[in-house]
This record gives structure tokens, sequence and C-alpha cells, in this order.
């Protein structure tokens, strides 16, 4: 197939050809395949009927955010020069696992972390990096790079990336494409603690909120630099990736608007003294994301969470606990809400007789631990009479007779829906970050399939359970007979 060099046209074919992309919101690359098939399209019409002609201006309409089916967002990501930057490696990744096309934009800083190859290597195509790159620039690549795109996402968002911003500099491709925007633009600041606490700064971030720029983090947390803590640590990439997507996400998505969701997740620790304690491998990843994906379908989300090593979703209230007993406290003190969602695992049993001190080793070898049962947080809550949030969801995390085992608990329980999960050490869901899951409803019949979920990812299952409960929300109450 020949190929076409779009430089070599005459002059006055190629100002046409400019204006038509730039009316079109459209690259001139792009622009060339649209009359290429237009053309072909023509060409191909049967007599009688006509297609647009070829040269013809078309205005296109203004792209939207979350574009129509198969047609992935676009998210242009900028990487400025911090310590953080290699962490927008493993965002490039986490954005394409959600779909987006990514497109990468690299600061002079920036590429003394990482390189302009790794970046586009990981992304959809090549990196870009000048202002004045004659080839990208014959089409207005910077106003391209800022318009052709559904979301700008800035990761890390430098203290001077910021002050540019917050002033309107535009002396790099990377400023220059947030200042031509008119889309959507979501920070991720990453800085030392006292250059996010300097008042220049925080002015510049309170005017750029003030401007509609959407920030997410910094969050507080060990520094790269040895003994440095404080609040200035990047988000995490899964943490930008979701608000990053709430963003993409229309506004008719938000399924859960007006409802309040509690949430449970991650394990529990049961001291045995004052530096032992009885836990289990739940890593809470499927309790956070659906959090997560509560939060970004509209719900006020509370989140009670055993020790675990994930960041607060965003837009979550998010409430620490160490043990079982602590978990209910916060749980009761949490309603009314519309739904419960008890993703814990939390210990069946605590030690009664708990040493104050630390158990010191002895001849007579150890001391016998008394365990007692913790309270039973989903059959509590499920049984109340009063503030019993309308839809009840457990978790049953099984090792052998899943279906029959999560049957019976949901029986037990008194809950409306069980979720079962097979957890057995082959399955690699304790950890990991997929999960194949079986829903179980009260309402199934007694010989009733349940509705197996084939493998997918924690977000992917987070997201359709938010759709199944929005669902189950929006259908009429029963009424009392
Ligand atoms: C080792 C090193 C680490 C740095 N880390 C950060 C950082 O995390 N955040 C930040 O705002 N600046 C950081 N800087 C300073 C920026 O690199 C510097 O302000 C640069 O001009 C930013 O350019 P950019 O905003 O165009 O990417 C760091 C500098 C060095 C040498």
């Amino acid at each position: 197939m020949a190929s076409l060099t779009v430089r070599k046209l005459d002059d006055d074919i190629k100002t046409a050809l400019k204006l038509r992309a730039a009316r079109s919101g459209r690259s001139v690359e792009d622009e060339v395949r649209v009359i290429l098939r237009e053309a072909a399209q023509a060409s191909a019409a049967p007599s009688g009927t006509s297609a647009p002609p070829a040269a013809s201006v078309i205005p296109a309409a203004p792209r939207r955010i979350g574009t129509a089916a198969g047609d992935r967002p676009r998210v242009t990501l900028i990487i400025g020069g911090g310590i953080a930057a290699y962490k927008a490696l493993d965002l490039i990744r986490r954005l394409k696992d959600r779909g987006c096309h990514v497109r990468c934009v690299l600061t002079r800083a920036a590429q003394q972390f990482v390189t302009p190859l790794a970046a586009g290597a990981l992304a959809d195509e090549r990196c870009y990096t000048d202002l004045f790159d004659a080839q990208s620039e014959f089409d207005a690549g910077h106003i391209r790079l800022a318009r052709d795109c559904d979301l700008i996402v800035v990761a890390p968002a430098t203290a001077d990336l910021m002050a540019k911003m917050a002033h309107g500099h535009a002396d790099d491709l990377a400023s220059a494409v947030l200042l031509a925007s008119n889309r959507p633009i979501l920070l991720a600041p990453a800085m030392n603690p006292a250059m996010w606490s300097n008042a220049a700064t925080r002015r510049n971030a309170a005017q750029l909120a003030r401007d509609g720029v959407a920030l997410i983090g910094p969050n507080a947390g060990e520094m790269a630099e040895a003994g440095e803590a404080g609040i200035g640590r990047m988000a995490e990439p899964l943490e930008i990736a979701a608000r990053a997507e709430a963003l993409l996400r229309p506004p008719q998505t938000q399924i859960l608007k007006g409802r309040k969701l509690l949430i449970t997740a991650g394990p529990t620790h049961e001291p045995i003294d004052p530096v032992r304690y009885i836990a289990n491998r739940s890593s809470g990843k499927q309790g956070y994301a659906i959090a997560a994906a509560a939060a970004a379908a509209g719900a006020a989300v509370t989140l009670v969470s055993g020790p675990v090593n994930l960041p607060d979703p965003a837009g979550v209230t998010v409430i620490r606990i160490d043990s079982a007993r602590a978990m209910l406290t916060q749980v009761e003190q949490a309603l009314p809400a519309d739904v419960a969602i008890f993703a814990a695992a939390v210990a069946d049993w605590r030690v009664a007789n708990a040493g104050e001190q630390k158990i010191k080793k002895t001849k007579g070898g150890m001391p016998p631990l008394q365990l007692v049962e913790n309270p039973d947080i989903l059959a509590t809550i499920s049984k109340l009479t009063h503030h019993r949030p309308r839809l009840v969801v457990g978790f049953a995390a099984e090792t052998e007779h899943l279906i029959a085992h999560a049957r019976a608990k949901l029986a037990r329980k008194g809950c409306d829906w069980i979720v079962a999960n097979d957890v057995s050490p082959g399955s690699g869901v304790m950890g990991g970050d997929r999960n194949t899951i079986h829903l179980i409803t009260r309402d199934d019949p007694p010989d009733h399939q349940p509705d197996s979920w084939p493998v997918m990812t924690k977000d992917d299952v987070a997201t359709a359970l938010v759709a199944r409960i929005a669902q189950a929300l929006n259908a009429p109450e029963p009424t009392a007979s």
C-alpha cells in the first residue's frame, strides 16, 4: 500500500488541510484518514446515493468525556521532574488496564528520572518532549496534545509545574499543553513536605482548585529522602487511575448518588500481648475496590478498615481499626446506611487472656491461649430491627464446598446477599488482583444456580457489584402485608 507524506503536499492544500483538521479537532494525519475513508465510501456507494465530498469542511462534534462505546477514552499524561516519576510508568499501565489510550509528555526534568523510551514503550504511542519539535508542530502539536484527549493527568505534578500552571506560563511543551487545554485536568502533586507546605505552593494549589483543576493527594508518608516524612508523597497509581476513570465517566453513571454505603475491608488483628496478634491473609483489596467504585458512582461511602497496606480510596471516609470489637463499634456508629457490605475477614476468635505486657519465654513452655468468640458483625447488623440497612451483603471466603457453605452462611446470618469466593491457596485470590465470585441472594430458590461471574480484576468485580446494588436499590421495596 502506498504511503503519503503530508509534508510534500502543495502549500495551499496543506493550509486547507490544517484548517479542516483544526475545525474538526483532529490531527492532520487523522484528518487525511477521514478524507480517504470518505472518498472510498463515496466511490463504493451505489449510483444515486451521494457521500459528502472529500474536500468539504464538515465540523465534527466536539469529543465528549466518556466517549461512545468502543471508542477508548484518551488520556494525555504529563510526567513532571520529580522522584515519583518512576511511578508514572506504573500509572500508564493502570490507565491502560482501564481501557484508556495513553499518550505521554515528559518535561525536561522528568527525563532525568525516566526515559521517553520507557514511557513511549508502555504507552500507546511515542512520547512527546519538545515544544519546538518540527515534526509534531507541523500540525500545532501542543494544541493537538491539549485538545485531542478527554483528560489530562499530571503525575507527578511538581511544585514548579503547579506554579507555572497557576500563573499561566507556557515556556515548554508541558506548560503550553496545560495552558492550551480545554479538557479536564487532574494533578497528582508530589514533593518534599516543606515544598508542599510552603506558602507559595499552598497559594498555587488553592488557585488551581479555584480554576477547576482536580487534585489527588499528596498522601502522608515517608519521602525518598532519608529521614524525611510528612505530606508530599504522590498518590498511588491505582488511586490516580481510579480518579481519572471517575472524571472520564459521564455524569449519568452516578448511579449511587444520594445513597450511603458502609463497607468493611481487610483483616482484623486480635492481640495476644502488646506486640503479637492473631491475623489472616486478607489484603483488603476487594473491599477497597468496592469503596472506590461506590464513591465514583456518587455514593457517600464509609470504609471501616482493618490493618492493610492500601491508600485511602478517593472520596471515601476511611476509619482504621485493629480488632473485631473495634470494627463492630465503628460499624454501628456509621449507621444508618442504605447498604452495608461486609468484605472484611474478621477473626472469629480473640484471645481472652491477652497479656498486658509482652509474654516472656519460660521453661514451662508457651502459656495456653484461651480463645473466645468475637462478635459476629454480619449477623448483628443483619438482625437489627432499627436502622437495618436496606441491603446487607456478606462475603463468604471458603476453601471447600464454596456454594453450599455460602448458602448456609446466608441463611445463618440473615443477610440479603452473599458474595462467595474461593480463597484456597491455588486460587490466588488472597492478596491477588483478581477474583472469581458467585452471587447468591436470599430470594434465590433452593435449587437455583448461583450467579457465577467469570474471572475478573477486583476493580471490575467492584464496578459490577456496584451496578447490581444500584439496580436493587432502584427496584420497588416489598410492601409489608
Ligand atoms: C533528585 C531530585 C528530586 C526532585 N524531586 C522533586 C519532587 O519530588 N517534586 C518537585 O516538585 N520537585 C522535585 N525536584 C525539583 C524539580 O526537578 C525541579 O523543580 C524541576 O525544575 C521541575 O521541572 P518540571 O516541573 O518542568 O518537571 C527534584 C529535583 C531533584 C534533583
